[in-house]
């Protein structure tokens, strides 16, 4: 019997948050207002994701920190935000949005995520996001030895002892062997992984000027550039939790810009997919877009539950 559109569960479940659908917005992506959060919700996301907040307040790079070009976009905004208190008073009334949301956090010792992760999860945050894989700010992330084991775990270790949200820990693709990270995120006590934040640095030049286009110079790449990698590693991540006998949800970014690109994602092993580049290149409806169009392709391929659809290419 044929499958109908209209019958297709699409909806998705992340350490036990449910969500209508598997999109999520990414970190970074216009998250970094209670107004800007309703009008994505209101575009059809099934959950978002905050701006990364550091406890005190940061000026980030100077500008150009964002550039776009024909594969995509590269970044090194160098986490400009308001900081955990102004951020916990910005997102205190989070019930009035009609999706989880979830909090992002980033510093540069375990004890400084665990300081920003407790002030924020006073507030209504469904789950924690913990990126340990920024490649283009010093003293965080990549730069400053956080894709490691060693330190995956103590930082996830300092988050989960604040906070008894689920937890997400978010990967570089910029490493060897990124199931080995995501075991390690899961020993510090992890619910989930986020796979991945951008790939790089990279580096675009104004010949004219003849300096690199960013004023920081280098930058993270986002956007189709990045898919491939993206879904390498999202299959890598799915792998690695499997044959360690484990089971934990993993939200797959990196490039995804229609439901194609997200079922490909589930395949790997997703089971949400963050959207980012692409709620620039396409609005905010490209969430909606995704979501109908993950229910046609169920039903091409005759699913009617999309959970099934998880990790099917390793089947
Ligand atoms: C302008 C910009 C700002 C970003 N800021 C953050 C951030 O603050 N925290 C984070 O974890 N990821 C950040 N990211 C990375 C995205 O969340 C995402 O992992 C990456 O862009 C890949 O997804 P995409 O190809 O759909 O954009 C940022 C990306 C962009 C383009």
């Amino acid at each position: 019997m044929s499958v109908n559109v209209d019958n297709v569960n699409i909806s998705s479940d992340l350490c036990g948050i449910n969500l209508k659908n598997p999109t999520v917005l990414a970190s970074g992506i216009l998250g970094l207002s209670m107004d800007l959060l309703k009008r994505l919700a209101g575009a059809g996301s099934g959950a978002l994701t905050i701006k990364s907040i550091t406890n005190a307040q940061r000026k980030g790079h100077d500008n150009p920190t964002v550039i776009a070009y024909e594969a995509g976009m590269l970044n090194a905004v160098g986490y400009s935000n308001p900081g955990a208190v102004a951020a916990a008073q910005e997102f205190s009334d989070l019930a009035s949005l009609p999706v989880p949301v979830f909090a992002s956090v980033v510093g540069q010792t375990p004890e400084e995520f665990a300081t920003a992760a407790e002030r924020l999860m006073q507030c209504d945050f469904a789950a924690l996001e913990v990126p340990l894989s920024c490649p283009h700010t010093p003293g965080y992330g990549t730069l400053a030895g956080h894709g490691t084991p060693e330190a995956t775990e103590e930082i996830t270790r300092a988050v989960c002892g604040v906070t008894d949200k689920p937890v997400f820990v978010k990967l570089s693709p910029n490493v060897p062997a990124i199931g080995e990270l995501a075991l390690a995120a899961l020993e510090g006590g992890a619910g989930g992984i986020t796979a991945v934040n951008s790939m790089g640095p990279g580096m675009l030049i104004d010949i004219d000027a003849r300096r690199p286009v960013l004023d920081f110079g280098s930058g993270g790449v986002s956007g189709p550039a990045l898919r491939p990698v993206a879904l390498r590693c999202v299959y890598d991540v799915h792998k690695a939790i499997r044959d360690a006998g484990r089971t934990a949800p993993v939200i797959g970014v990196g490039g995804v810009a229609c439901g194609e690109h997200a079922m490909q994602m589930i395949q790997a092993g997703a089971s949400a997919v963050g959207v980012g580049t692409a709620v620039y290149q396409r609005g905010p409806r490209v969430f909606g877009t995704i979501a109908r169009e993950l229910k046609e392709i169920c039903c091409r391929l005759n699913a009617d539950n999309l959970r099934d659809m998880i990790g099917a290419a390793h089947e």
